[in-house]
């Protein structure tokens, strides 16, 4: 048993100190080394279709498939310096919700909010497409690692899907956007922490069940938000693969978690609690702030009480806490998992539906088929 100090480098989860005086110091870094500390495992048995549902997974992920140069229409002219004065239209500049005397930015207009909201979305899918590069990363390792042969056929899916969501939010950075912003240290270490593990269901549980738990949260709320119609669309289709990934995890853990001991799912407890904080912590946009010229350590604890703030916080939490629950995670041994969601406001959402049994809401296929169809393919 760990304690909060030695899951996250810090006795306080909430330490701002702690959390703001970390940042990413190598920005101009192009590689980045990650020692894989996990065995390659070849498996003798072929036998497909020894886990069904893995194997209905792999089925679906090859109808599901799309092309992101060709199904997306990236001759949408996108503007923006619109969408975000759109956004201010709406909601205006944080000044509405919070005190911002002393911070800096207690004397910022029209025009500063609106570069605000430019930046927020250049960094926000700056670190999408560093998550998503992240997943081609651990999923790649799962090939490797995982001893089923139908994991390995479904996972070699999921790389493809991977490389293709790098590529898109590449692609909409680079021709849409106004710049990039380098992964967030957070984000960074949880990467890391993930393709160090020598255990090949944390990779499982630090990247399908919690990264891109998240992510997929995180892409639904953006699609809601957005009235951009080639982000939308980007979204959707990278959801419909996101939503796969996710109940891979679910249905390999499920078995996995089964005969594992006391101690061990302690050690997945811990670290699911050490990926959430991880995840609440990148949410806190440091470096959008930083680039505006604003100090921090004055800002985010203002923000950090905002009810809008906790609220998209908690709203990130949908998909991965009834997954955890769905493995068992939440009440195994004296239900450490469930203490320290309820910590941090997570735990109403242990009842919502688990992404095994939603995967189909979010399914594609059809919309392919039929787009193959009318272009006679
Ligand atoms: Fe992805
Ligand atoms: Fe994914």
């Amino acid at each position: 048993m760990s304690t909060t100090e030695e899951i996250l480098g810090r006795a306080d989860a909430n330490d701002f100190e702690a959390i703001l005086s970390l940042t990413n110091t190598a920005v101009d870094e192009v590689e980045h080394v990650v020692k894989n500390g996990a065995d390659t495992i070849y498996t003798w048995d072929y036998d497909k279709g020894r886990r069904p549902q893995l194997e209905t997974l792999y089925e679906k992920a090859k109808k599901g498939q799309w092309n992101g140069e060709t199904d997306l229409p990236w001759d949408v002219d996108v503007d923006p310096e619109k969408e975000a004065r759109a956004m201010f239209e709406m909601a205006g500049g944080m000044d509405q919700m919070i005190d911002l005397q002393g911070t800096g930015c207690e004397n910022w207009g029209e025009k500063e909010w609106i570069d605000f909201n430019i930046e927020s979305q250049n960094w926000s899918l700056s670190q999408f497409m560093h998550g998503e590069q992240g997943a081609l990363i651990c999923t790649a390792k799962i090939v490797e690692t995982v001893p089923w042969i139908d994991a390995k056929y479904y996972a070699s899916t999921q790389v493809m899907d991977e490389a293709r969501h790098v590529e898109v939010f590449a692609k909409y950075l680079n021709t849409k956007l106004t710049g990039h912003y380098p992964i967030n240290v957070h984000l960074e270490m949880l990467l890391d922490d993930i393709v160090e593990d020598s255990r090949w269901d944390m990779t499982y549980l630090g990247m399908q069940i919690m990264v891109e738990g998240l992510a997929l949260a995180a892409f639904s709320f953006m699609h809601q938000q957005s009235q951009e119609p080639l982000l939308k669309q980007l979204l959707r289709y990278v959801m419909s693969d996101e939503a796969r990934h996710v109940a891979f995890g679910v249905l390999s853990l499920k078995e996995v978690y089964q005969d594992l001991t006391q101690a061990e799912i302690r050690e997945r407890q811990e670290f699911a609690f050490e990926a959430a904080v991880r995840m609440r912590d990148r949410f806190l946009s440091q470096e959008v702030w930083e680039r505006m010229g604003v100090d921090v350590k004055k800002i985010i604890p203002r923000i950090w009480e905002n009810p809008d703030r906790l609220e998209f916080q908690r709203l990130l939490f949908t998909k991965i806490v009834p997954n955890c629950k769905k493995l068992g995670l939440l009440d195994a041994g004296d239900a450490w998992l469930r203490r320290r969601f309820e910590e941090i406001g997570v735990i109403q959402y242990e009842n919502w539906v688990d992404t095994s049994e939603e995967v189909d809401a979010f399914a594609i296929s059809d919309e392919l088929e039929a787009a193959a169809a009318a272009a006679g393919v």
